[in-house]
């Protein structure tokens, strides 16, 4: 475990949709750092007054940078936390980025039952979560790993079915995509990385208290 300078916090930051709305509560708190975006080439910002880190890192790969302690703590929504099923802290729930995982198909091959689609194929990024869901529903799938624009794979027959996140509707519609079953839904979560909850209590539990304040004054 690399915990790093014991006197620096170090936050990862996801890329995509939660970035924004994360960097933005942290800056409630006065955790933030200049040119602190989204898409910037530096990997490490760092605010030497504060003492803080950030890094900005791909979704998919927070939960492994905070596990190894690469991150004391970080933002991640709780979709791609349960589907990397790292050894981590789950702290806060931090109420924003509401989305729905669901199962979808092409509208115009629509059946009536879930189970019609037994033994069919599956495309996801969240091949754990898609597997363990199917399961439960009693049916064997075949699941296609994809990494993005998941709403392709059914429009061009390289799957029959996809379990994708819808937040507005938009892409599923644009792409005539329907829902036909919610797998679980999910909101942004701020976790810890073990170690570093022990090491560096102090701060942490006032970040974490700073937070559920601003999440609470929302409500
Ligand atoms: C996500 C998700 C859907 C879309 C849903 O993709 O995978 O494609 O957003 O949002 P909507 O319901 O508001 O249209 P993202 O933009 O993160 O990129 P990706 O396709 O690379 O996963």
């Amino acid at each position: 475990m690399t915990n790093g300078d014991i006197s620096y916090l170090t936050i990862a930051l996801p890329k995509g949709k939660l970035f924004d709305p994360a960097a933005t509560m942290l800056k409630e708190l006065g955790l933030t750092c200049e040119n602190l975006q989204e898409n910037s080439r530096k990997l490490v910002l760092v605010n030497e007054t504060e003492k803080i880190k950030f890094i900005i890192v791909k979704t998919a790969d927070l939960p492994t940078y905070v596990e190894y302690g690469a991150a004391d703590i970080g933002i991640i929504g709780k979709d791609v936390l349960v589907e990397e099923a790292k050894d981590v802290y789950e702290l806060l729930d931090l109420k924003f980025g509401f989305c729905r995982l669901m199962v979808a198909v092409p509208a115009d091959r629509q059946r009536e039952n879930l189970s019609d689609y037994a033994n069919q194929r599956v495309a996801t990024k969240f091949t754990r979560t898609t597997d363990s869901y199917f399961r439960q529903q009693g049916m064997q799938m075949e699941i296609i790993k994809l990494n993005g624009s998941i709403e392709l794979a059914p429009i061009v027959g390289l799957s029959e079915l996809i379990v994708d996140l819808v937040e507005t509707g938009r892409t599923l519609k644009e792409n005539n995509l329907v829902e036909i079953a919610q797998v679980s839904t999910a909101t942004a979560r701020l976790i810890a990385n073990r170690v570093s909850f022990k090491m560096k209590l102090g701060r942490i539990t006032e970040i974490v208290e700073g937070l559920r304040r601003i999440v609470e004054s929302r409500e």
